[in-house]
């Protein structure tokens, strides 16, 4: 069974830690299982995964591409700075992918403003906290 890859970038590991005021305080671990719940609820297999590296994250992309039937990826930083990534992501076109960000990273400061990647992904969500993962995956079930 092929499974829906969700994929996160740097420094995410230490949510909970890290700066909680932005970030919230539930930890990679928490949004693992509540995203495992959303799968189960929707039939789907998940893949959960975390890099800090970003040609690892790269790896896990063109996996994705076939070995998934869509990915959810919170790049982190990366979504702000990496080529490498959008290539991947049109790489594995037509994989359906939703990009997730914690925070709205349009309230704040204007470096994070620009993503590399939103331009090749089916949707954006962020600013919603842990919620934007399962929303994503809802709406990669329901294109699947
Ligand atoms: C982030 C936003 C990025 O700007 C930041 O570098 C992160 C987390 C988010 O989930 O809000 O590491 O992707």
């Amino acid at each position: 069974m092929k499974s829906i890859f969700v994929l996160n970038g740097p420094n995410l590991n230490l949510l909970g830690k890290r700066e909680q005021g932005i970030y919230g305080a539930a930890t990679l671990d928490t949004i693992r299982q509540d995203c495992s719940r959303t799968a189960e609820e929707l039939g789907l297999a998940m893949d959960f995964r975390q890099s800090n590296h970003e040609g690892v994250l790269i790896d896990w992309i063109h996996e994705a591409g076939g070995a998934g039937t869509g990915l959810v990826i919170n790049p982190g930083a990366y979504g702000h700075t990496s080529l490498a990534l959008h290539d991947a992501i049109r790489a594995v076109a037509p994989l359906p992918v939703v990009e997730v960000h914690l925070s709205n990273i349009y309230a704040r400061e204007s470096f994070r403003h620009h993503s590399t990647i939103s331009a090749v992904v089916l949707g954006v969500i962020c600013g919603l906290g842990p919620q934007g993962y399962s929303l994503a995956l809802r709406a990669l079930a329901a294109r699947s």
